[in-house]
């Protein structure tokens, strides 16, 4: 039997408190609705349908997958009502997966237990026992099987003493499904046409439904305030951490590190605290991130020290580099094998070939600098004048003095030193020293002002 999944993400999200639509509110650097879909191609669903409603442009914008159905709840009237907008396009032979938006730590293998264990024609609902059901429906069991859910403002107090929790992930055939839909009532404590009376239909109409239990309470938490969405932020970054380790990448602390993407690690990689990586990182083997780094979409060549608080970028190194402590690579940063860059030295746009220095109070942009170069301290490369940008080239071997302006478009020869203080606007040539300074002079019966002297 083909498989169509629903996700429900049209809820505005009250309890957030916020402008942004409760499944695009972020977990690990992603939409909690992007970790749903993740989960759900997973599984190989042969159709993946998203009801949207509120935010409606900004969900559409944020969720990139061509291959979605999306099916348009204009208003927010209940888990059952978004599911009506999804039946049109379902065909009545699939069975039908629902999963919601605000569910999102579920994992694929879960899935896999609760699809292969109910009987094609049956109905099954996840659940899992919670030490504080507090908030979510109860599932209410006659002889093993569930007989209905009852949501906490509906539920009588001995009700509310259940602690086995409908988690909203839900199986059912999908023929069987719309029909129920279409007897659904909004006659309950909220007003609203819960997805959940179905339940106690498919009983009348005897189907079994079947209530599968999760294994762990964190993998089907709810998110609808801002704690729980931190609270699922420690345990998603508690299970990446995890799956690291597994594979041999040192933690000095596996609680204060952030993952908000993809990180792949080589052998022998040690990360200490507070290093927060997002979007696409790779660490080669044995790099080594110390405390305090911002490691974004970047690629670590194999031995490289990150020194501690730098902020890296769309940058790349290759084998043996040095960076930090407080640098910045910006994208387009390309260090070669074996570069060492320093405190406050800023690069951007530029390549920096191997073995080469550039260690204090600098700022490379639009260069091209070749191997075996030393940049003195406090080197600029005016690479900007106001309108375009402009290159600066730096020959193999060439000797940079400190507080050089480099004026570009301008080319310094291959061995070429330039005298600190020079601010050069022409090429210079290979091997021999350019300088650019006024003379010294010392100013003759020059008096040191003092206060309250001549106005
Ligand atoms: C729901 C369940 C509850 C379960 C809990 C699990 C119902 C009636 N209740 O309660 O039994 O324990 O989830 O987390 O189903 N949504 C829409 N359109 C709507 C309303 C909601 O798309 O009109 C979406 C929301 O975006 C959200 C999901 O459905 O992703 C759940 O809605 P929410 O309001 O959070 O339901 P809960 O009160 O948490
Ligand atoms: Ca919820």
């Amino acid at each position: 039997m083909r498989l169509s999944i629903v996700i429900l993400a049209a809820g505005q999200g009250t309890r957030m408190r916020s402008d942004l639509p409760k499944v695009l509110q972020p977990l690990a650097g992603k939409p909690l609705l992007a970790h749903v879909l993740e989960c759900s191609r997973e599984l190989g669903a042969d159709d993946i349908c998203v009801v949207y409603g509120h935010g409606a442009e900004a969900v559409q914008d944020a969720i990139d997958d061509e291959a979605l159905r999306w099916a348009l709840q204009t208003e927010q009237l209940g888990t059952g009502h978004a599911m009506q907008q999804a039946m049109p396009g379902t065909p009545d032979d699939n069975r039908v997966l629902v999963l919601f938006g605000d569910v999102p730590l579920l994992l694929p293998a879960t899935l896999a237990v609760l699809l292969g264990e109910t009987p094609l024609d049956d109905m099954a609902v996840l659940t899992v026992d919670m030490e504080d059901p507090t908030g979510y429906g109860r599932v209410i069991r006659e002889n093993g099987s569930v007989s209905r859910i009852v949501e906490e403002k509906d539920a009588s107090s001995s009700e509310k003493g259940v602690r086995e929790i409908n988690t909203g992930v839900m199986l059912c055939p999908a023929i069987r499904l719309k029909r129920w839909l279409d007897n659904l009532s909004n006659d309950n404590a909220q007003g609203e046409y819960y997805l959940t009376d179905i339940i106690a239909m498919a009983v009348n109409d005897k189907v079994r439904v079947h209530g599968i239990k999760a294994g762990s309470s964190v993998e089907v938490m709810g998110i609808n305030d801002k704690k729980q969405l931190a609270e699922a932020e420690r345990a998603l970054q508690a299970r990446l951490v995890d799956e690291l380790m597994q594979q041999g990448v040192g933690f000095a602390d596996p609680a204060r590190v952030d993952i908000r993407g993809t990180l792949t690690c080589g052998k022998e990689v040690f990360i200490d605290v507070n290093a927060v990586f997002e979007g696409d990182v790779e660490l080669g083997d044995g790099t080594v991130v110390e405390s305090n780094n911002l490691v974004r979409d970047s690629k670590l060549g194999r031995g490289t020290l990150l020194h501690s608080n730098c902020h890296v970028e769309g940058a790349t190194t290759g084998s043996n580099c040095e960076i930090g402590p407080f640098s910045r690579l910006r994208p387009g940063a390309e260090l070669k094998d074996n570069v060492k860059v320093g405190n406050f030295v800023e690069i951007k746009k530029s390549v920096v070939d191997d073995g080469s220095k550039v260690n204090h109070l600098t700022y490379i942009g639009d260069a091209e600098i070749g191997k075996a170069v030393n940049v003195g301290a406090g080197t600029i490369t005016c690479n900007y004048d106001g309108a375009n940008k402009f290159k600066t080239r730096i020959g193999d071997g060439a000797f940079i003095g400190s507080g050089v302006e480099l004026v570009a478009p301008v080319e310094i020869g291959e061995g070429a030193t330039i005298g600190a203080g020079s601010t050069i606007t022409k090429p210079t040539p290979a091997d021999k020293l350019t300088l650019e300074r006024a003379k010294q002079f010392t100013v003759q019966g020059w008096k040191k002002p003092v206060k309250g002297g001549k106005k």
